[in-house]
This record gives C-alpha cells, sequence and structure tokens, in this order.
C-alpha cells in the first residue's frame, strides 16, 4: 500500500505518532535554532496531509508552498494560528480538538482561582523558605458567596461554572449572545461593562479572533473591582499586557492568575513576573496525560480521515469537509 506522505510540524505524541506511521510516510519537523524553514518548504511540496503542533502559522505562504495537501489537523481547540479563510478557499478541511480537553481546562482556570484567591503557592513558597515560624502569610479571600464572572461561555466555561457553584459562587457571563441553556447552567447574561464591574473574579475563556485581540485593555481594567482577581486561560492576545501590568502595580485590580500570556512563552526577566500579585503558570490548561492523549488522537483521526476522503469527526471549516 502506498503511504500517504504527512508533514508533522513538530513535537508529536508516541501514540498518536504510531497511529498516523501506520499508514503514513512522515517527517517531522523538529524546533530547532533557527527554524529549518527551507526544510520544511521542501517536505511541503509533496505533503498530503499536515499535522501541526508547535502552534506554527498555517497562512496563505505556508499553504502555497504545500500544493498538495488536502488536510491539516491540530492538537487543540484553539486555532488562531490557521488562516481558515485560506484553507477553506483551498477547499482544505481544518480539525482541531474540542470537546476532549474541556474538563482538564476547566480544572486548570478553576484551580487558577482557587490557588490566587487562597494564596496556595505563596503559602508554598514561605514553607519552602524557612518563614513558617517567623509570621502570617497575607490572608486570601473567600470563594463563597463571591460572583465569578465568565467571558466566553462554551463548553469550557460551562464546566467553569459547575465548579464554581459547587464552591457556592454566584455566576454571571458574558458572551457575544445569551445562552438559551442560561436557565439550566444556572447563569446570567451580563453585557461586559455590567460584568466586569459585579464580578469579584473574572475568567476569560474567548477564543483569540480579530475581535477578541486586545479586549482586555486600560478601560476595561478600569471598570473592575479594586478587589477583583483577574484569571486568563483563554489566549495571551486577548489582553494587552502592558496595561494588565499598569492595573496591577497600580493596585487598580488585586490580583491576576494566567495559564496564558502575550508574549508566550514570557520571558524569564518580564516585568509582569516581578510583581507579588500575580500567578503565571506556562499554558497547560489541557496538560494532563489522559487529555493530551486523546487530543493527539483525535488529531491524528481527523489527519487519517481527510487522507482517506472522508469526513472530519471535529472539523472547523465543515463547509469543505469530505462528504
Ligand atoms: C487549546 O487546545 O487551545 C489549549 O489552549 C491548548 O493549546
Amino acid at each position: 500500500m502506498t503511504k500517504y506522505k504527512v508533514v508533522i510540524t513538530g513535537e508529536i505524541l508516541p501514540s498518536a505518532l504510531a497511529a498516523i506511521e501506520e499508514q503514513c510516510e512522515v517527517r517531522q519537523w523538529q524546533k530547532s535554532t533557527p527554524p529549518r524553514v527551507e526544510e520544511l518548504a521542501k517536505w511541503l511540496e509533496d505533503a498530503e496531509g499536515l499535522f501541526v503542533t508547535g502552534k506554527i502559522a498555517v497562512n496563505e505562504t505556508l499553504l502555497a508552498a504545500a500544493p498538495k495537501v488536502r488536510v491539516i489537523a491540530q492538537s487543540s481547540v484553539g486555532y488562531d494560528n490557521i488562516d481558515i479563510k485560506a484553507c477553506t478557499n483551498r477547499k482544505i478541511p481544518f480539525g482541531n480538538t474540542p470537546g476532549v480537553l474541556v474538563e482538564a481546562t476547566a480544572d486548570l482556570a478553576f484551580g487558577l482561582l482557587l490557588t490566587a484567591a487562597r494564596r496556595i503557592h505563596e503559602g508554598w513558597d514561605w514553607v519552602r523558605a524557612g518563614k513558617w515560624q517567623e509570621g502570617q502569610l497575607p490572608l486570601g479571600v473567600d470563594l463563597y458567596n463571591k460572583t465569578v464572572g465568565i467571558v466566553g461561555m462554551g463548553a469550557i466555561g460551562s464546566a467553569v461554572a459547575r465548579r464554581a457553584q459547587a464552591s457556592g459562587m454566584k455566576v454571571i457571563y458574558n458572551n457575544r449572545h445569551p445562552r438559551p441553556d442560561q436557565e439550566q447552567l444556572k447563569a446570567e447574561y451580563r453585557t461586559l461593562s455590567e460584568l466586569l464591574a459585579a464580578a469579584d473574579f473574572i475568567i476569560v475563556l474567548t477564543p483569540l479572533t480579530p475581535e477578541s485581540q486586545g479586549m482586555f485593555g486600560a478601560k476595561e481594567f478600569a471598570q473592575m473591582k479594586p478587589t477583583a482577581y483577574f484569571i486568563n486561560a483563554a489566549r495571551g492576545g486577548v489582553v494587552d499586557t502592558q496595561a494588565l501590568y499598569k492595573a496591577l502595580s497600580d493596585k487598580q485590580i488585586a490580583y491576576a492568575a494566567l495559564d496564558v500570556t502575550d508574549p508566550e512563552p514570557l520571558p524569564a526577566n518580564h516585568p509582569l513576573l516581578q510583581l507579588p500579585n500575580i500567578l503565571v503558570v506556562p499554558h497547560i490548561g489541557s496538560a494532563t496525560t489522559e487529555t493530551r492523549n486523546r487530543m493527539a488522537m483525535l488529531a491524528a483521526e481527523n489527519l487519517l480521515l481527510g487522507l482517506a476522503g472522508k469526513p472530519l469527526v471535529t472539523c472547523v471549516n465543515s463547509e469543505v469537509n469530505y462528504r
């Protein structure tokens, strides 16, 4: 059997690689410094399928260099690095991995809220630094009876809402439109301004799009309570980093906890990391063994289905999904 030619742009879990290699001749472009862009371009000339890892930008230039590609798969729910319109224009279905990471990502988002509110990581730093005997760590804040405002109430937002409700929190949310099932979700719709003014904790889960780029800037931080906790588990680009730095250093808001940053990765000497009222983790929303495995296997399945001319299980541009 002739094998399909596939380019994988970065790291991939061994289970997914093995599934792909059963049917494909794989060229794996490892991360390197400087990036071996010319090498990738040469492989792309022949490639029929593209498995994107490492958040490489799939744009007109890359697609023009890959004239035979007929399916693209990526192991993530977010696809802000993919020019969907360019894929659709070339009738290339693009598969992402929604659903399988919902609970893990909700755990991390709510975990950031809880960790920040209760100063868990600072407590650990104290213990390790031998300060336990010396005094009192600054007190945290209750979750019970507080209001969490979820910006981007999709599947992950709903899963965060359940966790917040279990802790006795009131849930309000903002989406482009109110959700028809909001009663079942026990969540109330608010405009963004209303949400920012009312929430004790703001959790951002909205995808990065041209509309949401820089959505949280000086104006938005100014509308928040001075006691507000700001949690970003979406994409760094949704937040104006300079404005967040200023809001935190001027104590315009109380605290930030970030799974994602702009730039990402954040350099170790970045001013944000020098602040006392911030917690940053390195984009680990979906980073559990089980979830990352499910994501990689779903992405591999999408790739193989597309190569065989069959519909992808989860396709973003469904209008060009194979029928
Ligand atoms: C996603 O899948 O988009 C998560 O943020 C992990 O990248």
